[in-house]
C-alpha cells in the first residue's frame, strides 16, 4: 500500500491566497503590511530563500523592504539596524535570515527585535507565550508542519507524536504545537535509546535532525503520518544534486499513511506561514481582531 501525498506545494498556495485576501481587506482600509527581511553576508541558500520571500511578499499584496549587509558587518550595526526598523510605523515584520556571521551574537540580535513585529517567532517572549499557551507569534516551519498534518489527521488529541530533533527554530516548537493540539509528544534527538523502536511507535513523526534519509521505512508505523522537514542536498552523478529528506522517502512510502515530500512538503509552507505571521503582526499592532488562516 501506499500513502497519501501531502501536497504541501498546493497547501501552501491556498494558504498564500488567504493571506492575499486579508492582506486586500487591509489595504481598502489604507494599510500595506510590510515584512522587512536582513540577511548578513552570502550564503548562497540564503540567498534564494530572501529571494524566495520577496518574491511572495509582493505577490501576496504586501511590502518587501530588504536590507543586504556584508558579512563582515559588526553586530552593532545590525543592531542598530533592527532598532530603527523596529520604531518605523511601516515595519510589521521583522526576519533576520539565519544562519548569521561568527563574529554575531544570534541570541541578542532576536532578542533585539520588538516581540510584536518578531513574524518567525524566535524572541525568547514569543517562544515563552507558546510554551505557556498564550497567544504569540509562533515559528513558521513548526506552523507549517502542523498545518500539513492536520490536512490529514484533523483532530491531533491523543496521537502518540514523536519529533525528532531539537532545534529552536523547529524540534521544540513544532512539539509545543502538538503539544497544544493534545497529542502525547516526545522529543526525540541524537542521544535517545533506541531511537527506532521510538519511531515506530508514533502515530505522527515530526523528523527534523538535518540527517539526509536517516529516518528508514522499518522505523514507521503503518499508518503512521510523517512529516519530514529535512531539506539536505546530495551529490548525484556528473556534478547535479538532489535534494531529499531527513526520512527515506521510497521506504516509508510503503508503510506510512500520509507522508510529506521533499521538495514540495513542508517547505512551500515556511514562506506562506510567515507571510500569514505578517498579516497577524500587521493587525495585532493596530488591535484589529484577529484572523484565522488555517483550517481549524
Ligand atoms: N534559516 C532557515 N530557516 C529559517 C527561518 O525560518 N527563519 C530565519 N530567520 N532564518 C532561517
Amino acid at each position: 500500500m501506499s500513502a497519501t501525498i501531502i501536497d504541501g506545494k498546493a497547501i501552501a498556495a491556498s494558504l498564500r491566497a488567504r493571506v492575499a485576501e486579508a492582506a486586500a481587506d487591509l489595504a481598502a482600509r489604507g494599510i500595506v503590511p510590510g515584512l522587512a527581511v536582513i540577511l548578513v553576508g552570502e550564503d548562497p541558500a540564503s540567498r534564494v530563500y530572501v529571494a524566495s520571500k520577496k518574491k511572495m511578499t509582493a505577490a501576496a499584496g504586501m511590502r518587501s523592504i530588504d536590507h543586504t549587509l556584508p558579512p563582515d558587518t559588526t553586530q552593532e550595526r545590525l543592531l542598530a539596524l533592527i532598532a530603527e526598523l523596529n520604531r518605523d510605523e511601516g515595519v510589521d515584520g521583522i526576519l533576520v535570515q539565519l544562519p548569521l556571521p561568527p563574529q554575531i551574537d544570534a541570541g541578542q540580535v532576536l532578542l533585539a527585535i520588538d516581540p510584536a513585529k518578531d513574524v518567525d517567532g524566535f524572541h525568547p517572549l514569543n517562544a515563552g507565550r507558546l510554551a505557556t499557551g498564550e497567544p504569540g507569534l509562533v515559528p513558521c516551519t513548526p506552523l507549517g508542519c502542523v498545518i500539513l498534518a492536520k490536512t490529514v489527521a484533523p483532530s491531533l488529541t491523543g496521537l502518540n507524536a514523536v519529533v525528532v530533533g531539537r532545534s529552536n527554530i523547529v524540534g521544540k516548537p513544532v512539539a509545543q504545537l502538538l503539544l497544544a493540539e493534545s497529542a502525547t509528544v516526545t522529543i526525540a534527538h541524537s542521544r535517545t535509546r533506541d531511537l527506532p523502536g521510538l519511531c515506530r511507535g508514533a502515530d505522527l513523526l515530526v523528523a527534523a535532525v538535518g540527517r539526509p534519509e536517516m529516518i528508514r521505512g522499518d522505523w514507521i508505523r503503518p499508518g503512521a503520518v510523517v512529516i519530514d522537514v529535512g531539506i539536505n542536498r546530495l551529490a548525484g552523478e556528473g556534478g547535479t544534486s538532489r535534494l531529499v529528506g531527513d526520512v527515506a522517502f521510497a521506504e516509508a512510502v510503503e508503510v506510512a499513511g500520509a507522508i510529506t515530500p521533499v521538495p514540495g512538503g513542508v517547505g512551500p509552507m515556511t514562506i506562506a506561514c510567515l507571510l500569514a505571521n505578517t498579516v497577524r503582526a500587521a493587525r495585532a499592532r493596530r488591535g484589529l481582531p484577529e484572523v484565522i488562516f488555517e483550517p481549524a
